[in-house]
C-alpha cells in the first residue's frame, strides 16, 4: 500500500515537471488565446495574427518581449482595425522570454 502512495506522488510529481517544461505554450494559453486566438491565428476585431506575423518570425526576441511585457498603445498602436490596446501581460521577464520562445518556434509549425 505504502510503495503505491509514493509510486502515485512520483507520477504526479513527474506530470508537474511536464507542465514546468511547456511553460511558454501553457502561459500562452492562459493568458494570451482570448484576444490572439487558440492558435494564435488572430481575432477578427480584437487582435492581430501572431502566427505567420513578421514581427514576430523575424522581429528580435527583445522586441517581441518588450511588446508583451509592456503593451502596446497610444502612438506606439500599429493597427487600426483592431480598436483596443495591447494589454501589459503582466507576466516576469523569464516568464515573457518563454513565452517569446513558443511564439517563434512551436506556434508557426
Ligand atoms: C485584451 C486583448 C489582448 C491580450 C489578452 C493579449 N493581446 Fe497581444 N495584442 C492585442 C492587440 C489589440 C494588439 C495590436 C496592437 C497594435 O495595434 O499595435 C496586440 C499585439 C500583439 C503583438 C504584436 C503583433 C504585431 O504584429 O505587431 C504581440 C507579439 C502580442 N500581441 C503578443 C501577445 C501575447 C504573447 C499575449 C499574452 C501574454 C497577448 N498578446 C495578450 C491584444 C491582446
Amino acid at each position: 500500500m505504502r510503495n503505491i502512495i509514493w509510486l502515485v506522488a512520483l507520477i504526479v510529481s513527474f506530470a508537474f515537471a511536464g507542465t514546468a517544461m511547456a511553460d511558454g505554450a501553457a502561459t500562452f494559453k492562459a493568458k494570451c488565446v482570448a484576444c490572439h486566438g487558440p492558435k494564435g491565428e488572430g481575432m477578427k476585431g480584437m487582435a492581430p495574427a501572431l502566427k505567420g506575423s513578421e514581427f514576430v518570425t523575424k522581429g528580435k526576441a527583445d522586441d517581441v518581449k518588450k511588446t508583451i511585457l509592456e503593451g502596446r498603445a497610444g502612438a506606439a498602436k500599429k493597427y487600426k482595425q483592431f480598436p483596443i490596446d495591447m494589454p501589459k501581460s503582466g507576466l516576469s521577464d523569464a516568464d515573457a522570454a518563454d513565452v517569446v520562445k513558443f511564439l517563434q518556434g512551436d506556434l508557426q509549425k
